[in-house]
């Protein structure tokens, strides 16, 4: 890790730890600084194959030819294998018709297949039998699919990025979690039967604990070399004010993430702007127009982004 960020970690880390201080009863069970010095040292975070940073570097690349793409799918024949699977869902409606990457790219886009791509990728690295007992693959992953569909639907809706950026980012926003459910396995476990058993939100007993996975997923992504805004956006997508750059990207994924875990226990969009906080409603650029259509969009989408999620589950 460098010099320079370490002070940016610390700082980030006593932070947000005494702003959990006064009103969590765990801190008795927090993890020692021993222990979080190690993981700040480790120096075996999960570092990915070069597929997956090549296609991540094509995010930003903006002369990336489709041409490029293929051949990096290609040369992993399992992972072709995978994206044309999922190209011939019934997420794409495409039933069987796609029989070559290239194909896939005319009928679904380049950058749905990049993101398939990534998707797929991101989920190979963390398949090993060593993740946490209590981390669920179906649930992080459909979490993450459904906030970056609607990370893309609030992006094409306003002005600001890009929807396909818009959905990495939403893609990406837990990597720590990824991080901490591989690497950390023990805490994590600790962690998730804290939080069924107090009801209390993981990010409050993490942050209480231990490091939250919003730090964790930003060392990953500094490892990565992933760009700036996507490292800020994994940091405060749960505190998207207290951030001091792509602060409005935050908020994005903050609004995003926030209608993924909520809006199955909400009525109507009118209760889900009681959750959101007016000035993250308002840095997003958004209104209550579009907060409906992203309330509906969520319930709609439900059962084919569960479907998307069991074939990238089985791929
Ligand atoms: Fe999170
Ligand atoms: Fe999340």
């Amino acid at each position: 890790m460098q010099r320079e960020r370490l002070g940016t970690d610390a700082a980030y880390i006593i932070r947000n730890q005494n702003c959990v201080k006064e009103n969590c009863c765990l801190n008795s069970e927090r993890i020692d600084l021993d222990t979080m010095k190690e993981i700040l040292d480790l120096d075996d975070l999960p570092l990915t194959g070069n597929v997956v940073i090549e296609i991540l570097g094509m995010l930003t690349d903006k002369t990336c030819k489709a041409a490029e793409l293929e051949k990096v799918i290609e040369r992993d024949p399992g992972l072709s294998a995978q994206v044309l699977k999922i190209a011939n869902s019934a997420f794409y409606g495409l039933r069987g018709n796609v029989n070559s990457i290239a194909r896939a790219m005319v009928l679904i886009g380049m950058e749905e297949v990049r993101n398939v791509a990534l998707t797929v990728c991101l989920m190979n690295q963390f398949r090993s039998s060593s993740m946490a007992r209590s981390f669920d693959s179906f649930s992080f992953w459909h979490h993450s699919i459904m906030t970056g569909l609607l990370a893309r639907e609030i992006a094409d809706q306003i002005n600001l990025v890009r929807g396909s950026e818009a959905y990495v980012m939403g893609l990406l926003h837990d990597l720590g979690i990824l991080g901490m459910a591989s690497k950390l396995a023990v805490h994590y476990d600790r962690i998730s039967s804290l939080e069924s058993r107090r009801n209390i939100v993981r990010y409050e007993i993490e942050k209480s604990l231990t490091i939250p996975h919003t730090l964790v997923g930003y060392w990953i992504a500094d490892r990565w070399s992933l760009p700036e805004v996507l490292k800020e956006t994994i940091l405060w997508h749960h505190e998207p004010l207290e951030g001091e750059k792509f602060v409005a990207e935050s908020a994005l994924i903050h609004v995003a993430d926030l209608i993924t875990t909520q809006a199955d226990h909400m009525e109507s969009s009118e209760q889900m702007s009681d959750l959101l906080d007016t000035e993250i409603f308002s840095r997003v650029g958004m209104d209550s127009e579009i907060l409906a259509d992203l309330f509906s969009l969520k319930v709609n989408m439900e059962k084919e982004v569960r479907g998307l999620s069991a074939v990238l589950g089985s791929a």
